[in-house]
């Protein structure tokens, strides 16, 4: 007699289908324990993606209520510390307001990871960047609506960061 999975094929195939689908949530389920900062959001308030010299993309996107940040994602296709720098910055948005923002660094993001080695500070001056130009996004938006809202908070309060080795906004 042969085997069950030898005599129906399909019976194999809805298994390994329903594991994958198992393993899959695990891994999601895994990764938003880990990292809730990490993801997309829908209809963020401030958002921006840039890219790096070294070829790595980080988004973030903030979502405001009264002024202060309630939500804050990030995502990125780089290294561990582009991670962990887009991770820091998403967390440090948070609860925040504008001017507040504006004050997050590349060197507060380095302090709130730890510190980092030479050669991977560029990842936290990638993150900073994202994050005041998502800030920036914010504010233009705001000013759209209003104008009152753009004169207790205008741009030129937003620092600029040593951004250089940014080469293009990805959208
Ligand atoms: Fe590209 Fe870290 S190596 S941001």
């Amino acid at each position: 007699m042969p085997p069950l999975f030898d005599a129906v094929p399909w019976v194999s195939l809805v298994m390994g289908a329903v594991i994958l689908t198992v393993i899959i949530g695990a891994w999601v389920w895994f990764e938003h324990r880990v990292d809730p900062g990490r993801g997309a959001m829908d209809g963020p308030d401030g958002n921006a993606c840039l890219r790096g010299k070294c070829g790595d993309a980080m988004e973030i996107s903030l979502k405001f209520s009264n002024n202060r940040v309630i939500d804050a994602k990030y995502w990125t296709d780089g290294c561990r510390m582009s991670g962990l720098c887009g991770a820091a910055a998403a967390k440090l948005a948070l609860n925040k307001t504008p001017e507040e923002i504006a004050d997050i660094d590349y060197q507060v993001i380095e302090r709130e990871v730890g510190g980092l080695p030479e050669e991977d500070l560029h990842c936290a001056t990638l993150a900073a960047g994202v994050l005041q130009e998502a800030l920036r996004d914010y504010l233009f938006r705001q000013n759209q609506q209003t104008t009152q809202s753009t004169a207790a908070v205008g741009p030129r309060s937003i620092k600029e960061e040593p951004t250089d080795y940014i080469e293009r906004q990805v959208s």
